[in-house]
């Protein structure tokens, strides 16, 4: 299976320059799955909830789910990213993911970021595996990584890789990604933006090393953190099938789920 990332600079607002730089980016690769940041068709740094309204998507009948659904059947793949939703006026930090057979499902973040607090609802679509030409997939979006309940909570249910799209400002994951993926033997596409975001007395600088992490804890591929990227590699989605690390510990089986806290 080839899987890969698209890593770039939104700029915010400009939503056709994002999406065609999506389908400039896709053109002429050769790819099975593709991971797009989080809030990749508009850019991250909000300062006022009409923004977010008049910025945010019905999924799967809005623009961008309808464009990423044409451009994965042109291409023949499946292609994960980051969107604000809107859905009977509540609004959503989510991601959807399409096919060649068009809309698939979507996942609405669960641990949201600093003033995303003031401009989205906490998501309530849970962990949800979808099942893609027989591989288990999960998606996750940005600051669910501190959280490793909500990756152990997917790769418990089965998941082979987690679709992770982020606009990271800490400087932590890259590195934590390599334990996820270790301690719940998945692999890991981290789809992270660049650039520098100055919005109305907000800053954010974006981290880049957009990375795909295997289930034994190798960077496989990275970005630098300031670069148009894109990176595509072939893996065995069976490596993520297997638990155990000896005869004796199986890391799954052996969880001492009697001790652990609830
Ligand atoms: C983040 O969750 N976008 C930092």
């Amino acid at each position: 299976m080839k899987i890969g990332y698209v890593q770039f600079n939104p700029e915010f607002g400009n939503v056709e320059g994002n999406l065609n730089h999506v389908k400039d980016a896709l053109e002429e690769i050769d790819a099975d799955l593709i991971v797009l940041p989080e809030l990749f068709n508009t850019g991250y740094t909000f300062t006022d909830i009409k923004e977010v309204h008049e910025l945010s998507e019905d999924i799967p009948n809005g623009r961008t789910t309808k464009f990423l659904s044409e451009l994965a059947k042109k291409h023949n793949l499946f292609i994960a990213g980051g969107l604000a939703e809107v859905s009977e006026g509540r609004l959503f930090n989510s991601a959807v993911l399409v096919g060649p057979d068009g809309y698939i499902g979507k996942y609405r973040k669960s641990h949201l970021f600093f003033e995303e607090n003031l401009w989205f609802e906490p998501g309530e679509t849970g962990f949800q595996i979808f099942n893609i030409n027989g591989v288990n997939v999960g998606m996750l979006i940005c600051f669910d990584w501190i959280f490793p309940e909500a990756m152990r909570t997917l790769a418990l249910k089965g998941a082979d890789l987690i679709l992770h799209m982020t606009n990271l400002v800490l400087p932590f994951y890259q590195i934590s990604a390599t334990t996820r993926a270790v301690e719940n033997k998945v692999f890991i596409i981290l789809s992270n933006r660049y650039g520098t975001e100055k919005r109305n007395g907000r800053e954010f600088r974006f981290t880049g090393q957009s990375e795909i992490v295997s289930p034994k804890g190798e960077i496989l591929v990275q970005s630098l953190a300031e670069e148009d990227d894109v990176k595509i590699i072939e893996i065995n989605p069976e490596e993520a099938r297997k638990k155990s690390i000896n005869e004796y510990n199986d890391l799954f089986k052996m969880r001492r789920t009697d001790l652990y806290f609830k």
